[in-house]
């Protein structure tokens, strides 16, 4: 076995003890300890050049980018691959897979034995949140892919420095990440390896370690972000006093100056990088927005009694299918350079596309499974779940205080999915409480990416169904006691884009007209504007929102906003429905909070309207 490249600053014995095993383990041909450099990050791409994986862009068009096409096995999250293995099943809860960790590693020992055989094991030191935060962590991820490395590059702080900061003995999360595809002795290697037909994603929350096997793609892999950043994460926000949220963060400011940080749940591509992003109408002068997270956020009370939020990421892993100049301008000018494209469409002049970049693909594109795209076949050219790699410092929104290691001052939560129903514009929770119940009920209409049937409501609580690490029920109870302790707690909000007409056609404009939405949620955050009590929350009336500039009606804003009282009895037997199923565990106040909806409900007339 070769070493490549060492750590000379290691100090650190159980890590290199670790490692020391976890080599004997998988039998790699080489080891090479990450130092993270530029230098790195550059040799490592070329090597993937050479072998097929990655595809240099055009350097005049794309500069330093790199393209690339998974495996057609290998094109998203595996959920049902994925396990939380705490020692007690009633730690994992009713939405979770689990394993004893001594079963799940009698299982998984087999499987890993020499499977980096033929490969080189990287190990990358990384830091989820500023280096100097007292909010971040650090950990370790021992991986065979060189994708894997060139994106963790991006995604987090990774390298020497790291090292540094684990010192002797300080406390990291150990992530082992192998793509379960062994060489043997001379044979060549494939464009994308990973293991197409066995795949385990496991978590041990209480070692607060990861193993993940067979998968090159995306948060399978990437462990700093879904598994880390998440599972992990969220069992120990719950021992610590603190929240790991699948959230963006974004800043407000307005004409004055005065500025609110919101941060904000939407299930996967539901548009959270979208809305972090957001550009102000041309009918908001003076109004700003700034972005600091688009998909992880970490809350930790502050002195002052307030939330205090930083993101863990450094880059964004973002879906490529539908981002425009008109939907995202500031996503597309965070992609002009030093990106990382995977299973989007190649131009021929060595470009990127994807369905709603333009009207039409450009001809002789280039489709995800590396063939030429034929317009008549019906097929995408991009994968729907295709995804940019790209460095947060190039967003054009970016955030001043993006990297201040004691996070930004949070004003408000907002919790919306996707709904063509039911679900009203936007609505504030009466308290706390309410808020948590509002977050805990969430759901969102299937989608094809998804499991299950299109078009049938998923409930994907606070946006976290695939990525909480504890029992759901107690994760509720932790919200409910997390807001108790706060004298001065964000006010919570929810919101629906995605309401539609009979001729299914979305009635709010939506992308950046939710910045309409945004000015009322922080207008009432800071007392500034009226609302009404509707049986489910606070409402805006028609004239309380600001609609210059659009042409948007008082018919269409009661269609977006109306409380059908009928769609409100099933959606409360619905919540009824999830509660049950976690019985054993479900805090009581959300039985009682529903029973209180339930009563309010019959009191109000069959379709409720903030205008009379
Ligand atoms: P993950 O990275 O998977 O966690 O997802 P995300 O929440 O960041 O998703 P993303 O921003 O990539 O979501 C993109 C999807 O949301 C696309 O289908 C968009 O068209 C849709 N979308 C975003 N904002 C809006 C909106 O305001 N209205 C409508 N109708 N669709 C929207
Ligand atoms: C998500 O699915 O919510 C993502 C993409 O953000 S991945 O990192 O692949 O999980
Ligand atoms: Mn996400």
């Amino acid at each position: 076995m070769k070493e490549l490249k060492s750590a000379p600053n290691l100090k650190h014995t159980e890590l290199k003890s670790w490692v020391s095993e976890m080599i004997a383990l998988c039998q790699p041909d080489a080891v090479y300890w990450c130092d993270g450099s530029e230098q790195e990050y550059n040799e490592l791409c070329n090597q993937l050049v050479e072998k097929g994986t990655f595809i240099r862009l055009n350097e005049a068009k794309r500069p330093n980018s790199y393209a690339c096409f998974s495996d057609p096995s290998d094109v998203a999250r595996v959920e049902d691959r994925t396990y939380i293995c705490s020692k007690r099943e009633e730690d994992a809860g009713p939405t979770n897979n689990w394993m004893a960790p001594k079963d799940m590693k009698a299982n998984l020992n087999p499987l890993l034995k020499g499977s980096m055989k033929g490969r080189t094991m990287y190990i990358i030191p990384f830091c989820m949140g500023p280096l100097n935060s007292p909010i971040s962590k650090l950990g370790i991820e021992i991986t065979d892919s060189e994708y894997v490395v060139v994106n963790m590059k991006i995604m987090t702080r990774m390298g020497s420095a790291v090292i540094d900061a684990l010192g002797e003995n300080e406390e990291y999360v150990k992530s082992l990440h192998t793509l379960g595809a062994p060489l043997k002795a001379g044979e060549e290697d494939v464009k994308w390896p990973c293991n197409p037909t066995v795949k385990y994603i496991v978590h041990y929350p209480e070692e607060r370690s990861i193993v993940s096997y067979g998968s090159g793609y995306g948060g399978n892999a990437l462990l700093g972000k879904k598994c880390f950043a998440l599972r992990i994460a969220s069992a120990m926000a719950r021992d610590e006093n603190w929240l790991a949220e699948h959230m963006l963060i974004l800043g407000l400011e307005d004409p004055k100056g005065k500025k609110d940080y919101i941060a904000a749940a939407f299930p996967s591509a539901c548009g959270k990088t979208n809305l972090a992003m957001i550009i102000p109408p041309d009918t908001f002068p003076g109004y700003k927005v700034t972005t600091v997270g688009d998909d992880i956020a970490w809350i930790k009370p502050g002195k002052d009694g307030r939330l205090y939020a930083i993101n863990p990421e450094a880059g964004y892993f973002g879906v490529a299918p539908g981002t425009n100049y008109k939907t995202n301008p500031n996503a597309m000018e965070t992609i002009k350079a030093n990106s990382i494209f995977t299973n989007v469409g190649i131009t021929p002049d060595g470009d990127v596309w994807w369905e709603g970049m333009s009207k039409e693909a450009p001809e002789g594109v280039i489709n995800w499974k590396g063939k030429e795209h034929d317009p008549n076949s019906g097929n995408p050219v991009a994968h729907p779940n295709a995804r940019f790699t790209t460095p947060a410092s190039q967003c054009p929104s970016i955030d001043a205080e993006w990297e201040n290691p004691e996070g930004v001052p949070l004003s408000a939560f907002v919790f919306g999915g996707r709904r063509s129903t039911t679900l009203p514009l936007v609505v504030q929770s009466y308290n706390w409480n309410y808020g948590v119940y509002a977050a805990a009920t969430m759901g969102s209409e299937m989608t094809a990416a998804a499991f299950g049937q299109i078009g049938k409501v998923r409930r994907d609580p606070f946006a976290m169904l695939p990525f909480i690490g504890y029992h759901m029920a107690d994760y509720f109870m932790h919200w409910l006691e997390f807001g108790r302790k706060l004298k001065n707690p964000p006010r919570i909000f929810s919101v629906n884009w995605f309401r539609k007409d009979e001729e299914d056609n979305f009635i709010w404009p939506g992308f950046g007209e939710n910045m309409r939405v945004l000015k009322w949620i922080v207008d009432r955050v800071n007392g500034k504007t009226a609302a009404v009590e509707s049986p489910i929350g606070w409402m805006p009336r028609y004239e309380d929102m600001d609609f210059s500039g659009i042409d948007f009606s008082r018919e269409e804003f009661d269609k977006i906003m109306t409380i059908d009282t009928e769609e409100w009895k099933k959606e409360l037997m619905d919540h009824q429905n999830m509660f049950e199923e976690m019985y054993d565990k479900t805090p009581k106040d959300m039985f009682y909070m529903r029973e209180l909806l339930v009563s309010g409900l019959w009191r109000t007339s069959k379709k409720w309207k903030a205008n009379g």
